[in-house]
């Protein structure tokens, strides 16, 4: 009897259509994320679930083992198809945090508004700037048919050569996540899941397939793992995509300390980890670490989370049953909790183009550096400028690799090498010297494209002015020089032996040596400024605008002031410098950079009011009122460092600020301090510890340089690893 049921049990399976059954009434979309998504999957096939574990790669390329599903947008990033029946769409992702990019092949290039730099905007101090810019790429991805941006990098600029600083947001975990917690917020607007990515310590492109990151736990959770804890609170994104590398011996995507101890157990973060493309090693052990879904089929050859492979690692127990619902379920719910079900997104108009330019401008604007102004050269006051180099006549350089947006209009200086992955070389149409020509009309200026420095340096010697532009190109999966371009350093040399009245605009992927900075009175640091540059360097430079960008990141003086001065290399990379990164490491070493984290001048001036400090739950609020005491409108970014004993480095960034004031203006700034800032990671406990003792917080206009300190005599305090703001 037995026997027989067992059977025509097995017979049942055997016989049973493959046909899913008919979709009940799902819940209306007033029940949580959580509900929708569980009334889901309950109606879902196996093969149904599956198909929410694996995207495939732009569909310009061939498949090997699978079939590129049809309706992947053209030269996207990746797509995972969705279950119509359902009503669970497809997921279109394209890349990434400067705007809409394209991928592949394919000669036609989707033409977006490319915001600066994500180095840019970290360097406005201003998270707001970075919201209205996720905002509007966000909606550029939309109007796309797009509904997962890749976007929010918030990697630590641990090594100033890694050829991706210029996705990334500093050497910061306070500003990298705040900055990029922004930008996330701000895409997710919009029916749109943003990534939060690599994580984690993907920290140079060297070997970056294999390389493994070496770093104890507790200067990991106060370095980069602390920058994306700040990115995940702030802008709450649906997908976290693990990186390339190994982190002490593991491949991040098969993690299980990262992707669950850390992201799930203590972190309580509720979306789902994706893949970076090709970045998967397993099958059972990655899905049991945490990871839920592969991207970029067709990167590779072979693909770990396909259908065939997860079902067989069902059969052998490897995977079970309840891991693979979690997994589903995790994909579901971001698809309901971010507009994604309910808001299908069909390829629709870009725009308004004007307002979405004007986003852009006025990130580049506040994100150029004032590094260097002596004799108030700038603004501009000059009958005769002559301007050098850098294809300043034509337009702006930008960054290369995936997350490379193409301009409306064209590459304004087309075959620059390499023409293919992972360039080509972008220009955007934005003329520096057009846009100075049009602003300064009285003003003769000349031309000179820096080819010939003796050339460049008779022009220089003509004019009352030179402006020497300088440029950079960095690219993913490249690590760079810490150095500009070719020749341009001699070319500079050149030019302010001719004419001491000699600026340096700086258009680079991130720091760079400038052996020359102490012969030129004004350096100027653009970084890759995005689609409308040109215009934003301008009115920087005339004066339109007062600079009130600030570094994100130390700009050493020689390579041997790094913690690794050797260039980067395969295999481990030991960073035995712990969470010291960037100017802590700086300061614990007492080398004097070129210029400091936190620097950047201004064309007015701010004095400040008394500093007060004060408990505020866990944390601490600093008030401190500020007045702008010059003759022109401008931005000051009030900055507070922390500063107590056995940390890794002297002081911490803990709050800041910026504010934009008319002169004359004054206004009261408010600082919140996160306690976690005050605290190292106890491995033991675990958690966040505060031993009793001095604390001191200092205004600063930069990491080296202080206003006030108020000392407070603080307890002994501790918070739980799942401690939240
Ligand atoms: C990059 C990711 C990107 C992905 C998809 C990878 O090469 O590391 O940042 O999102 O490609 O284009």
């Amino acid at each position: 009897m037995r026997a027989y049921w067992l059977i025509s049990l097995v017979a049942a399976a055997v016989l049973a259509p493959a046909r899913p059954a008919a979709a009940q009434a799902l819940p209306p979309a007033r029940a949580t994320p959580e509900q929708r998504a569980a009334a889901a999957l309950a109606q879902m096939t196996l093969d149904e679930k599956l198909t929410l574990l694996m995207g495939y790669f732009s569909t310009d390329f061939a498949r090997t083992q699978y079939t590129a599903p049809p309706e992947g947008r053209a030269a996207s990033a990746g797509y995972v198809p969705g279950i119509p029946r359902l009503g669970i769409p497809a997921q279109w992702q394209t890349d990434a945090g400067m705007g809409v990019a394209s991928q592949g092949r394919a000669a036609e290039k989707r033409a977006r508004t490319a915001l600066p730099s994500t180095l840019a905007t970290a360097a406005t101090w201003d998270p707001q700037m970075a919201f209205f810019g996720g905002q509007m790429i966000g909606n550029e991805a939309r109007a796309d048919g797009f509904n997962v941006m890749l976007a929010g990098s918030v990697n630590l600029m641990r090594e100033p050569r890694n050829g991706r600083n210029f996705e990334y947001a500093g050497e910061d975990p306070l500003l990298a996540g705040a900055i990029v917690g922004a930008q996330i917020a701000g895409i997710q607007t919009n029916p749109v899941i943003s990534t939060a990515k690599h994580y984690a310590v993907n920290d140079q492109e060297t070997d970056r397939g294999a390389g493994n990151s070496v770093i104890g736990e507790a200067a990991l959770r106060t370095s980069d793992l602390l920058a994306f804890q700040f990115a995940l609170e702030r802008g709450r994104p649906g997908a976290v995509m693990c990186a390339y590398n190994r982190i002490n011996g593991s491949y991040g995507c098969e993690h299980p300390f990262l992707l669950t101890q850390i992201l799930r157990t203590e972190w309580q973060w509720p979306g789902y980890v994706l893949t970076d493309w090709g970045a998967a090693h397993s099958t059972a052990p990655a899905a049991n670490a945490g990871l839920d879904q592969e991207s970029g089929y067709g990167l590779q050859r072979d693909a770990w989370f396909g259908a065939d492979k997860l079902k067989a690692a069902l059969g052998t127990r490897k995977i079970d049953q309840r891991r693979i619902d979690l997994m589903a379920t995790r994909v579901l719910t971001a698809l309901y909790a971010h507009g994604l079900v309910d808001h299908p997104a069909t390829p629709g108009i870009v725009g308004p183009l004007d307002m979405h330019r004007w986003v852009t401008q006025r990130d580049a604007e506040a994100g150029i550096v004032l590094l260097k102004n002596l004799g108030g050269l700038l603004p501009l006051v000059a009958k005769t400028i002559a301007v050098i180099g850098g294809h300043a006549d034509k337009g702006v350089i930008s960054g290369g690799g995936s997350s490379q947006v193409y301009p409306d209009g064209v590459n304004a200086v087309p075959g620059i090498a390499p023409t293919e992955w992972p360039g080509p070389v972008v220009y955007y149409p934005s003329s520096p010297l057009d846009e100075l020509r049009t602003i300064l009309p009285g003003v003769s200026f000349t031309f000179t494209d820096g080819a010939d420095a003796a050339a460049a340096a008779r022009a220089a010697a003509a004019a009352d002015v030179a402006i020497v532009f300088a440029t950079q190109w960095a690219t993913e999966s490249v690590d760079v020089a810490l150095t500009l371009d070719g020749d341009q350093d001699r070319l500079i040399e050149a030019v302010a032996n001719a004419n001491r009245k000699t600026i340096v605009v700086l258009e680079t992927g991130g720091p760079v040596l400038m052996p020359w900075a102490g012969q030129v009175p004004a350096i100027v640091e653009a970084w890759y400024p995005g689609r409308m540059g040109g215009l934003a360097i301008a009115r920087v430079l005339s004066g339109q605008v007062s600079p009130s960008g600030r570094l994100p990141a130390t700009f050493p003086r020689s390579l041997d002031q790094l913690p690794h001065p050797e260039a980067p290399h395969k295999g481990d990379v030991d960073y035995t410098e712990g969470a010291a990164v960037g100017y802590k490491w700086f300061d614990k070493n007492n080398l004097e950079p070129l210029f400091a984290f936190g620097h950047g001048l201004s064309y007015t001036s701010f004095g400040y009011g008394p500093l007060s400090v004060t408990r505020d739950g866990d944390g601490f609020t600093a008030k401190v009122a500020v007045t702008n005491t010059g003759a022109r409108r401008g931005s000051e970014v009030v900055q507070l460092y922390v500063s107590g004993g056995g940390w890794e480095a002297p002081r911490r960034l803990g709050g800041f600020s910026k504010v934009e004031l008319a002169p004359g203006e004054r206004a009261l700034v408010e600082l919140r301090i996160d306690p976690r800032l005050l605290a190292v990671w106890d491995v033991r406990v675990p958690g966040w510890s505060r031993a009793a003792g001095r604390y001191h917080f200092s205004l600063a206009q930069s990491s080296r340089v202080f206003g006030e300190t108020v000392t407070l005599q603080l307890p002994a305090g501790h918070l739980t690893p799942q401690w939240r703001p």
